[in-house]
């Protein structure tokens, strides 16, 4: 505990020194979540990372999260220098959809307005007529709808086929999945519902729909703590990345949170849910970057101006 002091100490120091800030996401390391916040940053979802790097008058981000974060930031202000622990730390959804795949599966279908997940590489946004994030895309695509819209989306399928199921929008889908959150049971969660009768089950839509089918809430992380705070329960099952469950604790300690299981069988597995890229992110990589300005997420110039366009309207809709 002492060496993490010392070393959130130095970060913080150098954090000011640097004019950086610190921009997290809720499945990062708690240390980092508590950093973030503690020196003028954010801890948040998705969504809300990416307005706050925009809006931010720091001219360096530091991205603690995942590589689409990182160049979403960039991709927003090209002018301010990102960086982030780990470069490697990647997405299956971004690494499923590669961009020449997608522009062919896009030729299939040259009618449909393009809906695109933020967890994208910014080659996949730059041919996208919207960005969505899981706490947006709902709305969005039921708009899109309204207007008469017939959709093609990806990567996600999971949170596709969700949107598809409530929105009742035409839409063609793209096969990803994310690797932690497809790993919900729905059966096994069954169990541990009639286990704990009273419990509300909250869900992240990137799981499979027999998950999402138990759910009392379905929402992305921050729809998730909201739920959290309004429903008046005293338990909970999360079907999410573990890495959520530190923010559910520290603001509801008198409440009981169970991770929704991801072993079958009946086996337990303590935190399986948690996603090997986010888990790249440390304290020790945060100083290395601010140390070094090692770790710098570029996106090709010529990409920018396309792949911001579908993000600011994603922005703007939500503003
Ligand atoms: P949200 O924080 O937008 O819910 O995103 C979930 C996610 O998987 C990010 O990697
Ligand atoms: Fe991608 Fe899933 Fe990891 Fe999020 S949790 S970064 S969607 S692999």
């Amino acid at each position: 505990p002492a060496e993490r002091q010392a070393l959130k100490a130095r970060i913080a120091e150098l954090l000011r020194a640097r004019d950086a800030v610190l921009v997290a996401h809720y499945y990062v390391h708690p240390d980092l979540q508590d950093l973030a916040e503690a020196t003028g940053g954010l801890v948040s979802d998705s969504l809300e990372m990416a307005r706050f790097g925009r809006d931010h008058p720091a001219r360096t981000l530091v991205v603690a999260g995942v590589r689409f974060m990182g160049e979403t930031a960039k991709i927003l202000s090209p002018d301010k220098t990102v960086l982030m622990p780990d470069l490697d730390a990647t997405c299956s959804l971004d690494i499923g959809c590669p961009p020449d795949d997608f522009a062919a599966f896009r030729a299939e279908h040259p009618d449909r307005t393009v809906v695109v997940y933020a967890n994208t590489s910014a080659a996949v946004k730059a041919q996208a007529d919207w960005v969505v994030t899981s706490s947006c895309a709902l709305d969005i695509v039921g708009a899109l709808r309204d207007a008469g819209h017939r959709i093609l989306w990806a990567p996600d399928k999971h949170l596709g086929g969700y949107i598809q199921r409530e929105t009742g929008a035409d839409m063609v889908l793209w096969r990803g999945s994310c690797v932690v959150h497809d790993e919900f049971k729905a059966f096994e969660l069954e169990a541990l519902r009639r286990e704990y009768p009273e419990a509300k089950v909250l869900v992240h839509p990137e799981s499979p729909a027999a998950v999402v089918a138990q759910a009392d809430v379905v929402g992305s992380t921050s729809q998730i703590l909201q739920a959290a705070a309004n429903l008046p329960a005293r338990v909970f099952i999360v079907a999410t990345d573990s890495g959520l469950m530190h923010q559910l604790r520290q603001r509801h300690p008198d409440k009981l949170f169970l991770e929704a299981p991801t072993a079958g069988n009946g086996a337990t597995c303590k935190s399986c849910a948690h996603c090997p890229w986010m888990a790249m992110n440390g304290l020790r990589g945060v100083l290395e970057v601010l140390e070094t300005g090692l770790n710098e997420i570029h996106v090709a110039p010529e990409l920018i101006p396309r792949a911001r366009l579908p993000i600011e309207r994603m922005l703007a809709f939500t503003a």
